[in-house]
C-alpha cells in the first residue's frame, strides 16, 4: 500500500515539516533479543484503534539503530539498566531498607509488572505509573525521598523494572477505577491541536507515520520501549520527557511530567500499543 501524499487535514506548516516525497514502509524484520526473546513489533491493533495494525517505533529506525537493539551487549541502555539493579539491591532512607529487602528478587517480583502500568491507584485517585510507584514505595515505606522527574536514579531504576518484563506484551486494564475516562481525556489530548504550528500528536504519529519530518523516520509513536536510549543525547530519556519533547516542537506550553495531562496521555498512548512487546530500553536516534 502505497501512502498518497498528505493524509488528513493538514496545515502549511504541516506540508512544510514533512516532506511527502520521502515516505517509506517500516522495515518488516523480526526482533528476537539475543537469540532468545521473540518480541513482538508488529500486532494487529486492539478495537476501537484508527489502525489495523500498529508497529513498533523500531521496525522504523535505520539498520544500524536496530541492530543495537537486537543483543544486549551492544544495547548501551543495559548500562543504565545495571546501574538500576544497583539501586534496587542499594538501602535508602530512614527505615534503612533497599527494594530488594521487600521485593526480593526483580527478576520474580517484577517479572512482566511493568507490561500492566499504568493501573489504577484507590489511594490517589488517579493511575500511577512505574516511576510514580518508585517515588510511592520510597516516601511511604523507606522514609526516603521522591525522587524529582528525571533525577537520582529515577531513569535506571524505572529501566530496571520495566526491563523485567522484556518481551511481554503490553495491556493496561482500563475497568480499574476511573482508567476509562483518563483515558477518553488522553484521547481528547492526542487529537487537539495546540501550539503555534497547531498540531495535534495524530497530525505527526498518526497521519504521517512513515513519513519523514526532516531527517526523521516518523513512527507511531508508541510507548513500549520506554525509558529509551536515545542515541541522539547519549541517555536514556523518560517518557514524560519524550512527550514534552513532542509537545514542545509544536511550541506549545509544556504540561509538567506527572501533571494530570500527562497521566492521561500516559494511559491513553500506553493502549494504543497494546499487543507490542515492552523493549526497554529500546534504541532510538
Ligand atoms: C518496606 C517494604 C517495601 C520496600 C522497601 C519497597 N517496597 Fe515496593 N511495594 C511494597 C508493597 C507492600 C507493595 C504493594 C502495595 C502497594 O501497591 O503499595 C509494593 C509495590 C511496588 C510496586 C508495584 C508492584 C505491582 O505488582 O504492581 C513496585 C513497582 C515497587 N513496589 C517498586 C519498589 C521499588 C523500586 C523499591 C525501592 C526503591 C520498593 N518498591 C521498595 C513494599 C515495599
Ligand atoms: C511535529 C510532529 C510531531 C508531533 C506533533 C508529535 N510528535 Fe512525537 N515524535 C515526533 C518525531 C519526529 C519523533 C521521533 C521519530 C519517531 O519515533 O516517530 C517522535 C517520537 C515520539 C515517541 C517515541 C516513539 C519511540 O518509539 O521511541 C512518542 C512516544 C511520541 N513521539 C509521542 C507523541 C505524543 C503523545 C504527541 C502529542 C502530545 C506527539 N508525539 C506529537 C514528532 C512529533
Amino acid at each position: 500500500m502505497k501512502k498518497s501524499i498528505l493524509n488528513g487535514v493538514m496545515g502549511g506548516v504541516v506540508a512544510a515539516l514533512v516532506s511527502s516525497a520521502a515516505w517509506a514502509e517500516p522495515v518488516d524484520d523480526e526482533l528476537v533479543i539475543d537469540g532468545d526473546i521473540k518480541m513482538v513489533v508488529r500486532t494487529k491493533a486492539p478495537e476501537g484503534h484508527p489502525f489495523d495494525e500498529i508497529r513498533s517505533g523500531w521496525q522504523y529506525r535505520t539498520k544500524e539503530t536496530r541492530a543495537l537493539e537486537v543483543d544486549s551487549f551492544n544495547n548501551p541502555g543495559m548500562l543504565r539498566v545495571e546501574e538500576g539493579e544497583g539501586i534496587w539491591n542499594t538501602a535508602d532512607g530512614t527505615e534503612g531498607k533497599s527494594c530488594a529487602d521487600c521485593h526480593g528478587d526483580a527478576s520474580e517480583s517484577m517479572k512482566e509488572v511493568a507490561a500492566h502500568y499504568p493501573k489504577w491507584d484507590a489511594q490517589s485517585n488517579r493511575p500511577i505509573n512505574i516511576e510514580l510507584m518508585i517515588n510511592k514505595c520510597r516516601t511511604e515505606r523507606m522514609g526516603a525521598e521522591a525522587y524529582e522527574f528525571d533525577k537520582g536514579g529515577q531513569k535506571s531504576l524505572t529501566a530496571y523494572i520495566k526491563h523485567q518484563a522484556l518481551g511481554t506484551p503490553v495491556s493496561i486494564d482500563l475497568t480499574q477505577g476511573d482508567m476509562q475516562s483518563w483515558w477518553e481525556k488522553g484521547k481528547e489530548e492526542y487529537y487537539t491541536r495546540t501550539g503555534q504550528l497547531n498540531l495535534s500528536c495524530s497530525n505527526c504519529h498518526e497521519d504521517n507515520a512513515g513519513n519523514y519530518i526532516r531527517a526523521d523516520h516518523l513512527s507511531m509513536g508508541q510507548v513500549n520501549g520506554f525509558p529509551v536510549y536515545r542515541l541522539k543525547q547519549a541517555d536514556l530519556v523518560s517518557l514524560h520527557n519524550r512527550f514534552r519533547g513532542c509537545i514542545r516542537d509544536t511550541r506549545a506550553e509544556q504540561p509538567k511530567a506527572f501533571s494530570d495531562e500527562l497521566m492521561a496521555l500516559e494511559v491513553y498512548v500506553t493502549w494504543r500499543g497494546t499487543g507490542l512487546s515492552v523493549e526497554t530500553p529500546a534504541v532510538r536516534n
